[in-house]
């Protein structure tokens, strides 16, 4: 497209920027359109292209289309939409600026429901399962691969990112985010963003901001005190937008402090742009839009979704009549404009054009998967060294879970469609919030091929006498136990189906059972007592029966942590009974997760940070010293077993007057070859040993004695030291040298 602008004289920029008017530089204009297509930074492209814009082209960019066929709304999406996608913005041909077409993106080129034939890509494992890696390495690597084939199919505007913090541990899409923990969550999701973009395309950052439930999602009023939320959801957000420096926000459904998220000018101008000095755009969740000029002016750039709700608040005809009643300003539009077009320029939307049906290698993407799926697999518990399965066990008996057939995957936009097909079709809901999808990668499949000596009886566990049967006959029973969860509906923490009284039964018939869970999210376990092995899969993506199978024979060691807490019940939540309605109060504030069950006292199933081995590590000789305002700690890591592995560090602060009483500050993962020793640096950013006080904005270090731990878990400390810091204030925009 760009390539017709390219007669240029000398003439006619003069022409131009001698002030002829745009009716006659419309006719032989190349030059300065040329000129704002590759001259200068990206902001000053994005601002010479807008004064080259009509009204209408301005506009254009600010309105963007569900990409998808809604009969329900009568609603057919643009012909130029991408098949069966999330959203489409129109191009300006004539300025060479090309449409943006958008695809969710959390876990995988996702395809809408409703589309009739399904677009077959690689599906990472959930990203909690990403962020249970604990390697950002491993994010940036999945994302890169998502983007790879996100431009294979000509998206370039990626709907990933998502950071909303598990406040709720029922939330039906916790499996699309990134855990408890602002440190843990900001940094996996940031470094997903930066891979994801690594293709020279846009990803958003989502869901902004507080919109840690379905339940109402689109109503439902979230209220933190300041203080609290910067510590917390907001922090989440900032170290992901640092970290990946995603090209957009999208705004959320639900309210904040009683304003829509959309039209919140606290959330997208005061901390946003006035705070964080985003440079990019906002565009809003679909249909989360509720006025014109409110968001307009609160600070939202781009509709999206419309065809999904009856009115485009941002429709061409909306926002000229704002701006003739004066509610809104033509340097608004502009700004609006020009902040789409600068991440645009920036991510290499209008440089480097995507096209369609590119080839794409599964096989690699497929690796890709299994790897940070094999990395966030969670060994919960090993007892008697029931894992890794030896072999010479003869007679194994897999129950349950469809484990003949696949692995399950979480419903709703995030939903990736499979190569080859559903695994186990037909499941309700098969329509939105679903279908239920298996991914075709059978563990059982996976497990005859690496135990080939072994004798496999498969029972679906609906019969739990046969699948007692199965476990008595047995010499090991691994029970596949899961829960499906989705957009749009929130989940309840007990297993589905009678599963615990399977678990139960197989248990009483077999005492070499292990449970293999596959969740969207933390999942009581009242049978945890009476079972040696738990293994967390989560949805484990496109090869996640290999990945499974992988780390139960010990071909694979597992590494994952947990980046959630697991309650032992209900009443040690912050709510314990259903996810409310109406006005969400969390006078929990920033003690979030692990951090509410530490100030509470009480003992989870299976702490933050928890994560098994096959190998044993030992942590010592900590050492800290001061860092600029933060800190750095110092230490070892041994591998004390005897097969290699990888160990996740964790470094916990605790100061006075903290919401709770300590916090992860920092975290590496190290691999090490058995007996191996490493030292160890981790660096611990000041605004994690910091309060916000929402009378003084900004991040307050008291002076005092902050106590630094190392350990595996939140729960398993191996040595605390203390350190002296003189104090510090550091204002609301700060943020690290890179
Ligand atoms: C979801 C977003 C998603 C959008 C487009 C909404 O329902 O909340 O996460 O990006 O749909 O599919």
């Amino acid at each position: 497209m760009r390539r017709r602008h390219l007669a240029l004289t000398g003439f006619s920029i003069a022409l131009w920027f001698g002030g002829i008017g745009s009716a006659l530089a419309a006719q032989e204009e190349p030059a300065p359109i040329e000129a704002a297509q590759s001259r200068g930074t990206a902001d000053e492209r994005a601002a010479s292209m807008v004064t080259l814009m009509t009204l209408d082209e301005k506009l254009t960019l600010l309105e963007g289309y569900f990409g998808t066929d809604f009969p329900a709304a009568r609603f057919e999406a643009p012909a130029e939409a991408r098949y069966g996608s999330a959203g489409y913005v129109p191009g300006i041909p004539r300025l060479g600026i090309p449409p943006q077409w958008q695809a969710d993106a959390g876990l995988g080129v996702a395809t809408q429901g409703g589309a009739a034939e399904k677009r077959a890509r690689t599906a990472l494992p959930s990203g909690l399962a990403t962020a249970a890696t604990w390697d950002p390495a491993l994010a940036r690597a999945a994302g890169a691969m998502i983007g790879a084939e996100a431009r294979a199919d000509g998206f370039n505007v990626m709907l990933g990112g998502s950071v909303n913090l598990m406040r709720e541990p029922r939330n039906g899409r916790n499996f699309e985010y990134a855990g408890e923990d602002p440190l843990l969550a900001g940094t996996m999701v940031g470094a997903q963003i930066a891979g994801v973009q690594s293709n020279r395309i846009i990803s958003t950052v989502k869901h902004f901001a507080v919109n840690d439930q379905e339940t109402n999602r689109n109503d439902g009023n979230a209220v933190v005190e300041e203080g609290a939320l910067r510590m917390s959801d907001l922090l989440a957000f900032q170290l992901a937008i640092e970290r990946g420096e995603p090209g957009a926000v999208m705004c959320s459904y639900n309210r904040v402090g009683g304003t829509h998220a959309c039209e919140n000018p606290f959330l997208l101008t005061e901390v946003l742009r006035e705070h964080w000095h985003f440079p990019g755009y906002v565009l809003s969740d679909w249909g989360g839009v509720h006025s014109t000029a409110a968001s307009a002016n609160a600070g939202l750039d781009q509709e999206s979704g419309y065809g999904l709700q009856r009115d485009g608040w941002f429709a061409a005809d909306k926002l000229r009549a704002a701006l003739a009643a004066g509610e809104i300003s033509e340097e608004r539009i502009d700004l609006m404009a020009a902040r789409i077009l600068r991440s645009m320029f920036v991510h290499g939307l209008i440089d480097d054009p995507v096209s369609e049906g590119q080839p794409i290698d599964f096989p690699a993407h497929r690796a890709v998967s299994r790897q940070a799926a094999e990395a966030g697999i969670v060994l919960l518990k090993n007892e008697r060294g029931l894992l890794p399965l030896a072999a010479s066990a003869s007679r194994i008996a897999v129950i349950g879970g469809h484990a003949d057939k696949g692995v399950l995957s979480g419903g709703g936009s995030s939903q990736v469609y499979p190569e080859g097909t559903n695994a186990v079709p037909g499941i309700e809901p098969t329509s939105w919030p679903g279908p239920v999808v298996y991914y075709p990668s059978s563990p059982l499949a996976a497990l005859e091929a690496l135990l080939p000596n072994a004798q496999f009886q498969f029972v679906d566990g609906a019969d739990h006498e046969a699948a007692v049967r199965a476990a008595a006959w047995a010499d090991v029973s691994i029970v596949f136990a899961t829960q499906w969860a989705s957009e749009s509906i929130d989940v309840s923490l007990t297993l589905p189906d009678a599963q615990n009284e399977l678990i139960e039964s197989v248990a009483l018939a077999n005492r070499q059972t292990v449970v293999v869970l596959e969740t969207g999210g933390p999942v009581l376990m009242p049978w945890a007592d009476h079972v040696p092995a738990i293994v967390e899969a989560w949805y484990p993506g496109s090869a996640g029966g290999e990945a499974i199978a992988n780390v139960l024979t010990g071909k694979v060691n597992p590494s994952g942590h947990l980046p959630a807490t697991f309650p032992r019940s209900l009443d040690q939540l912050p709510y314990p009974d259903e996810p409310r309605k109406g006005d969400l109060v969390y006078d929990e504030g920033a003690a979030v997760g692990y951090k509410w069950f530490d100030l509470n006292g009480h003992e989870p199933q299976f702490p933050f940070g928890h994560g098994l081995s096959y190998t044993t590590f030992a942590l010592g000789h900590l050492a800290v010293t001061p860092e600029g305002d933060g800190l750095a700690a110092m230490l070892e890591v041994t591998n004390t077993g005897d097969r290699a592995g990888a160990d996740v560090v964790q470094i916990y602060v605790s100061g006075k007057g903290w919401d709770a009483p300590r916090r992860l500050a920092g975290f590496a993962k190290v691999e090490l070859q058995p007996g191996e020793r490493k030292r160890v640096t981790v660096h611990v950013d000041p605004r994690l040993l910091a309060t916000w006080r929402a009378n003084r904005p900004g991040w307050t270090l008291p002076s005092g004695v902050y106590e630094v731990s190392v350990g595996h878990s939140s729960r398993d400390l191996a040595e605390t030291v203390s350190i002296e810091l003189p104090g510090a204030f550091l204002p609301p925009d700060w943020r690290p040298k890179r």
